[in-house]
């Protein structure tokens, strides 16, 4: 993109005409709720919401709404109204201070994913914490070991969850630094790739751990290891976040990952004999807790959870 592109890009205002062909437009009576972020073309958001509102009857429709301006965005879910707005990246952050509250454990993440318009005033909300929740709901991790590989957004929600549930938090990252700003939040450990500039993404090329330079990290020091990084998403699905060598039978993997939802990493947790767990549990649940925030309804049941799960395996 050049420099002219990019200005032109940041200042433009979101279309406020949609094609006659959009739900948007269309409308029909139905309720309009969007997916904000930018760029926008890997959202499933619509995928997972529009089907539900189906099922459960709820006449309205997701769409997305692509643009890097933030506060233009805010300005639309105002006018239009929409009523949920699911927001993805790069807006997670900086949408926070012009909404009119953001709940609790959102601010403890530093993240909104979901904004609920009630009567005009707009509420931030995290559903990523009760996705992770969900994945984890049968995993131990009282005093346990856990292993976030990762140090963005999404590590953010699992080290809230995990500092929540009183488990031991180690981090590993390809930046240190952003690591340790995690420690400084929700506490644990920091360790170290020894040779940081060739990040383990392919097998073949472990890294040696090391733990405040004391010596090696075993499996067996791990019973959890949660990947919170983009590591053996689609197309690079050969890809693995750590070296297999962490990897073992007593142990939880929980891949945020989805696309595929059969990681290398989960391929190679399975064949160690650990128990897995796939990203498509987590993002099922974060979308289902966004409509039980609208429309003030448990809605969460095993059964819709597999169900949304179903459908979306279709699209990916
Ligand atoms: N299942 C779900 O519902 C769900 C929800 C949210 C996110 N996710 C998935 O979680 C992943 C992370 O999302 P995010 O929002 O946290 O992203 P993010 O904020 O961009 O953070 C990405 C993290 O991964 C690290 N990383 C990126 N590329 C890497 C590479 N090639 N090798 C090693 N480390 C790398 C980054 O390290 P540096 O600090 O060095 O940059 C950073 O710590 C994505 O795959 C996303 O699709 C899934």
């Amino acid at each position: 993109m050049t420099e002219k592109e990019g200005k032109k890009m940041k200042t433009k205002k979101v279309k406020l005409t949609p094609p006659q062909s959009s739900p948007l437009k269309r409308g029909g009576g139905k309720r309009l709720n969007a997916v904000i972020g930018y760029p926008l073309s890997h959202s499933r958001s619509p995928k997972l919401h529009n089907p539900v509102y189906e099922l459960l009857k709820l006449n309205a429709v997701l769409s997305p709404i692509s643009n890097p301006d933030v506060k233009a965005l805010v300005a639309e879910i105002r006018s239009l109204p929409l009523h949920l707005t699911a927001v993805t990246m790069p807006h997670k952050q900086s949408i926070m201070p012009l909404l009119d509250s953001v709940d609790a454990a959102a601010k403890k993440v530093g993240a909104v994913n979901t904004v609920i318009n009630k009567k005009g005033k707009l509420h931030g909300y995290n559903t990523d914490v009760a996705g992770i929740e969900y994945a984890l709901r049968d995993t131990k991790l009282k005093d346990r070991n856990v292993l976030l590989v990762g140090a963005g957004g999404a590590a953010n929600a699992v080290a809230y969850v995990i500092k929540q549930k009183k488990g031991n938090l180690l981090y590993l990252n390809r930046t240190e630094k952003h690591a340790e700003e995690l420690q400084k939040r929700f506490g644990g450990i920091v360790l170290s790739f020894e040779d940081t500039t060739t990040p383990p993404r392919r097998l073949g090329t472990p890294p040696q751990l090391r733990r405040g330079g004391t010596g090696r990290l075993s499996p067996q020091g791990i019973d959890v290891i949660i990947n919170a990084t983009p590591v053996g998403m689609y197309p690079k699905i050969d890809d693995v976040p750590i070296p297999e060598e962490l990897l073992d039978k007593h142990q939880a993997v929980f891949d945020l990952v989805y696309n595929p939802v059969d990681t290398k990493l989960l391929k190679l947790a399975r064949k160690k004999g650990a128990k897995i767990i796939s990203g498509l549990d987590m993002f099922a649940v974060q979308g289902l807790r966004q409509i039980e925030l609208w429309t003030g309804k448990k809605i969460i049941t095993k059964s819709l959870v597999e169900k949304v799960k179903n459908n979306l395996l279709k699209t990916l």
